[in-house]
């Protein structure tokens, strides 16, 4: 017997499983935190742009028309980020002074750039996101990907700032020291590339624990490359550091005992490629570090809050990033310890070892 179309709506309906009214509700309920993150870290930028954090500091009491004469601003706008900034607890709200301060931990995070714990620079990471949404929309439709260079500037500045608190934190006193005889080597004066340098953040840490060495910072984007130097510059070491712009495939031979990559393999079109010419371009027995984000092999794994902020990174900016290159492997910014060590492999080395390790990011170290 043939079936009506009612007949056939009411089967397709039946078959359709029924929503949780109560997994509803707690989904939602996470949303509205989720919601909230997102708002926030507007305001973040916002603040941290127009030196609101920075004035907040010392931790004293303030009320929103004493922010308003110290940092230049218009009280009645200042008002209201303070109300959203207490609202995120990012800021301390007294009600019965009715005024506003940080806590020394909001001041670490939010205040002082130099903290370990600095979040400033994440937000510009999302802010860049958001700015270059339409590009990343063409990008999943074409296929061709989206250079790292196409993004918005903030994505540069963002990276420099986020980055930075953790190279401070562990590349001289832990990563280093972790690598077979390479701390001995910066001691007594070597060769070192810092590939994929950006704004160099890496380099001129390098260069100020090691006075001995010689350090080149490389990468495919001009304007990160002239940042870099100015860096350089203010930092007094530009005598002992260069920066120039080539690929990681194209960079110059110079005989380097260490080869270091910060968070940039991923973001290559031909990680394999730049292996090889990595290899060339070392002295025989030097080292290759890379550091990537922290990652388990498993996406089952890879689904925590870390997780969360790396693929959605890596689907915005790093995924497209590497498909844009040649070759366009894509690697993404999860690709984990196995592909890493395959890509080595590919390329001709046969010793690949994980020396270390944050909750953020993986050190590897690859010789002949
Ligand atoms: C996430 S950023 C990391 C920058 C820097 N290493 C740091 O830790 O702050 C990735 C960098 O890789 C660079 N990059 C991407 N593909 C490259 C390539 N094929 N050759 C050289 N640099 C490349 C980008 O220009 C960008 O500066």
């Amino acid at each position: 017997m043939k079936k009506t179309d009612k007949q056939k709506t009411d089967m397709q309906k039946s078959d359709m499983q029924q929503p949780d009214m109560q997994k509803v509700d707690a989904l939602v309920g996470r949303l509205v935190g989720d919601l909230g993150a997102s708002v926030s870290g507007v305001l973040v930028v916002l603040g941290d742009h127009l030196g609101l954090f920075r004035a907040m500091m010392d931790g004293r009491p303030r009320s929103s028309m004493e922010l308003a004469e110290t940092t230049g601003l218009t009280e009645r706008n200042v008002r209201e980020w303070l109300a959203a900034m207490a609202a995120a607890d990012y800021i301390t709200y007294h009600e019965a002074s009715n005024k506003f301060a940080m806590t020394p931990e909001q001041a670490l995070v939010f205040a002082n750039e130099d903290s370990p714990a600095f979040f400033g620079g994440a937000f510009e990471i999302v802010q860049s996101m958001w700015m270059d949404e339409p590009k990343v929309e063409d990008a999943f439709r074409t296929g061709r990907g989206l250079g790292w260079h196409e993004h918005s500037t903030c994505l540069f500045r963002g990276t420099e700032r986020f980055f930075r608190p953790g190279y401070n934190s562990h590349l001289v006193t832990e990563w280093i020291p972790a690598l077979k005889g390479v701390k001995e080597k910066l001691e007594r004066g070597a060769e070192v590339a810092d590939v994929g340098c950006g704004h160099g953040a890496s380099t001129i840490l390098m260069a100020q624990a090691f006075p001995k060495s010689h350090f080149h910072g490389f990468d495919y984007h001009g304007p990160s490359i002239e940042r870099a130097k100015r860096a350089a510059k203010e930092a007094g070491v530009d005598d002992r550091v260069s920066f120039s712009k080539a690929s990681a495939k194209e960079f110059p031979a110079g005989n380097y005992d260490l080869v270091a990559m910060f968070d940039c393999l991923h973001d290559m079109g031909d990680p394999v490629g730049a292996g090889r010419h990595i290899r060339e371009t070392m002295a025989k027995d030097g080292t290759w570090m890379i550091v990537e984000p922290f990652a388990h092999d498993g996406l089952k794994d890879n689904l925590n809050p870390v997780g969360r902020v790396y693929y959605g990174a890596s689907a915005m900016i790093c995924t497209p990033a590497s498909m844009a290159q040649e070759v366009g492997l894509g690697l993404g910014a999860q690709a984990g310890e196995m592909k890493l060590r395959k890509v080595a492999l590919d390329a001709g080395y046969h010793h690949f070892r994980r020396a270390s390790e944050t909750p953020f990011n993986m050190i590897f170290e690859v010789r002949n």
